[in-house]
């Protein structure tokens, strides 16, 4: 495990046994930050009566949609004095917040940076933010998302890390090392919150909020595994999602909250509601009331119910009633008190307000943003050359917002700059001739556009089209930026466009006619500089799909690590024996895993150092022992994301075609030649059987390993 929190144990105990059953129920309760001074008074009163256990520092459910609001970090310290000063037990408040990618400084949206297939990057990106946001008194972040999505139509797929459980498990794990650091108590680590635990990226048709189907055969193997990696990490809270599976509102369910999180998976620290989840199931129709939302809610365990209300209301009438023991609330107050000795709050409660290195963060977003940009085409455009004349035109040119994506509360606009703005520091009026921002190529813009060398198209989505609440039904780029792809192809120059977009977008009527398209994401603050980085080549492109690009949204979901049908139609692999549509081919537009690079590199024949194991000496840890060597063979030095994939032919039950179960990411010099080794034991080999049993069987297995998930570099091994 990451981390013990049960270490704790002897001081909540102590604790715990002078606490009266009213300040007991307080500690799962968090409620929102005040609105304005005119609250104090009313906060300290429920402080003296030891009525809160948390103040989450957002005013309402949609942070990540609502325009910012800085804090108030003397409030902050106002509050929590009153708490440790004046409160029955002098247990500190705990402070939340959503710093999901970024605070001051703005890192890529997180399904960008799963694109950089970077985890130490990630990790370091993370720890930069958790040294902002903890010192202006956040101790608790609302971060990793863990949500495996399938369906780029949901607007908070830009909150995960895709399609693929492996890579959300060691994006997952780097980001509660970096937000934790090595001790979550350390006056820089926030506590992490995985969230939202789980299958709230299954949403039926991509709709927020809406229903989940999910058999346990596919939670485990598919929506649980970031999850698992979270909690090894030590992840100190887990946050419960919004959705029901099959009619099972998670909120209030036993089997999600205590059989399998705590039993199956072992975590210790404790659960929060979703924003006022616990008061939904009224709604949901599985509780009468509020009272019954209560009931049902810590009965499975829920510990800490944000800001509605209904267990600081009901809870202790409860217990006086007989209708939940005292223990359950016990078991809660436990938790919730271990993480809060875990985050040192009691050794340190007060915010030490002081500055942050703005500058090395900066740096690391540029690096980042330009580590998480797929190259997804290239006909010999990119990169561009000096003193080439160049048009910039479309939507993006000024724009700069949307470069910071959603869920960012804090961001500074000021050390943001447009990708104009970035290039006019690169060349001078001579070379950038026309720009213009706007949607249309009008007639007067022609002629200007036909003397450049090359024509730049700013294209992409709002921030105000992602996120929470906002999901699309349509993932085609807008009408008015395919029209102006097309004009400019009709002028004959060479067409690089620059997609900066939250989720993937369908490619179809757009990608077709660029001569270059480079996906530059929601990257943060430093999406710009990044961007003319890679342009002029100082920067190699080395990102990597996370997520399947459709060709349309009539195709959705589509994603790799898909079963076999018993027919041949594969359609994501380009088996189409019997069409998949009668109207278009159901293969994706760009797959899972790709992306271009300026350098190309050339991948070895697959070396084993034996073939087949027997099973019980694999399951006694003997490894199979892969080798392939990677030659750079262009002109250019570069970073390759090499993949391993598994597909196990026969097995009891049906296994995807590829399964993501290794990557590495070496810099490969020009002309260079790369030795990569990968071990295959028992974690690569196997699946969860329904029950959530880990089983390894006998059989053949064909191990990928290349550019993306349609590589055909394979071998094969058995285990007999
Ligand atoms: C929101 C989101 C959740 C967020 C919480 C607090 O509704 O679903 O991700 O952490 O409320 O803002």
């Amino acid at each position: 495990m990451g981390y013990d929190y049960t270490q704790w144990d002897e001081e909540v105990e102590k604790l715990l046994s002078r606490m009266t059953l009213r300040e007991k129920i307080g500690q799962l309760n968090q409620i929102p930050e005040p609105k304005g001074r005119e609250q104090i008074e009313a906060y300290k009163e429920k402080l003296r009566r030891g009525e809160i256990g948390s103040i989450i520092l957002a005013s309402s459910a949609t942070a990540g949609n609502d325009q910012k609001r800085n804090i108030d970090i003397d409030l902050c310290n106002e509050l929590q004095r009153t708490a440790v000063e004046e409160g029955p037990c002098g247990i500190p408040l705990l402070y939340g917040r959503d710093v999901i990618h970024g605070h001051h400084t703005v890192f890529p949206v997180p399904l960008a940076q799963a694109a950089s297939f970077h985890p130490e990057l990630v990790e370091a990106c993370c720890r930069d933010t958790a040294r902002e946001a903890a010192a202006e008194s956040v101790h608790w972040t609302f971060a990793p998302m863990l949500d495996l999505c399938r369906d780029p139509r949901w607007g908070r797929v830009i909150e995960g890390w895709g399609e693929d459980p492996f890579l959300a498990s060691v994006m997952g794990r780097a980001c509660v090392r970096g937000f934790q650091g090595a001790d979550p108590a350390d006056e820089d680590s926030l506590l992490t919150c995985a969230k939202h635990y789980v299958g709230y990226g299954a949403s039926e048709g991509g709709r927020d909020y809406h229903r989940t189907e999910i058999a346990d055969y596919t939670l485990f193997n598919y929506y649980l595994p970031a999850f698992r990696a979270a909690v090894e990490a030590g992840t100190g809270t887990v946050m419960s999602a919004f959705n029901e599976i099959s009619g099972q509102p998670v909120t209030s369910s036993r089997k999600y909250l205590t059989d399998i999180l705590r039993g199956w998976l072992g975590f210790e620290g404790f659960v929060v509601s979703d924003w006022a989840a616990v008061q939904m199931l009224v709604r949901c129709g599985v509780a009468e009331d509020r009272v019954g939302c209560a009931k049902l809610s810590v009965l499975a365990g829920l510990d800490m119910d944000m800001v509605s209300g209904c267990y600081a209301e009901n809870l202790e009438d409860l217990v006086k009633k007989g209708e939940i023991p005292e223990e359950a609330i016990d078991l809660a107050v436990r938790r919730i008190l271990r993480v809060k000795w875990a985050k040192g709050l009691f050794e340190r409660p007060y915010c030490r307000p002081r500055a942050a290195a703005r500058k090395k963060h900066l740096d690391d977003a540029r690096v980042l943003a330009a580590e998480s940009m797929v190259l997804l085409k290239n006909e010999g455009v990119l990169p561009l050359k000096k003193g080439m004349k160049i048009a910039l035109l479309g939507p993006f040119v000024r724009e700069k917002r949307s470069l910071l994506g959603s869920w960012t509360l804090d961001y500074d606009l000021s050390d943001v700059k447009s990708l104009l703005e970035a290039m006019q520091e690169r060349v001078g009026k001579e070379e950038l001739g026309l720009c213009s921002d706007e949607t249309g190529l009008f007639d007067n813009m022609a002629e200007t556009v036909r003397q450049a060398d090359v024509v730049l198209l700013a294209l992409g989505e709002s921030w105000e089209t992602t996120g929470e609440r906002r999901s699309v039904s349509d993932l085609a780029l807008p009408a008015s930026q395919r029209e102006l792809i097309r004009r400019a192809r009709a002028l004959g120059k060479p067409l690089v466009g620059i997609f900066f977009c939250g989720r993937p977008l369908a490619m179809e009527g757009a990608a077709e006619f660029l001569d270059a398209a480079l996906y530059a994401w929601h990257g943060g603050t430093k999406t710009a500089e990044a961007v003319c980085d890679i342009l002029w080549g100082e920067a190699n492109p080395s990102g990597r799909a996370p997520m399947t690009f459709p060709r349309r949204t009539g195709h959705i979901p589509l994603y790799y690590n898909v079963t076999s049908s018993g027919n041949f139609v594969n359609g994501y692999y380009g088996e189409e024996v019997y069409p998949c549509y009668v109207d278009s081919p159901a293969s994706p537009a760009y797959p899972f895993g790709f992306g271009l690079s300026y350098t190309s590199f050339a991948y070895g024949e697959i070396q084993a150092e034996r073939l087949r194991l027997s099973l019980d000496e694999f399951l006694a840890g003997e490894e199979f022992r892969l080798t392939v060597e990677v030659k750079n063979t262009g002109d250019r030095d570069g970073k390759e994301t090499v993949q391993l994939y598994v597909h196990d032919r026969t097995a009891s039950r049906m296994r995807p075609l590829r399964e993501l179960k290794a990557f590495q990411k070496p810099f490969i010099r020009r002309g260079e030649t790369a030795e990569l080794t990968f071990c295959l034991g028992a974690p690569q080999l196997g699946f969860y059987t329904e029950q959530g049993s880990y089983i390894v069987e006998t059989g053949v297995f064909d191990i990928y390993i290349g550019e993306n998930c349609l590589t055909e570099n394979k071998i094969s091994i058995r285990l007999v």
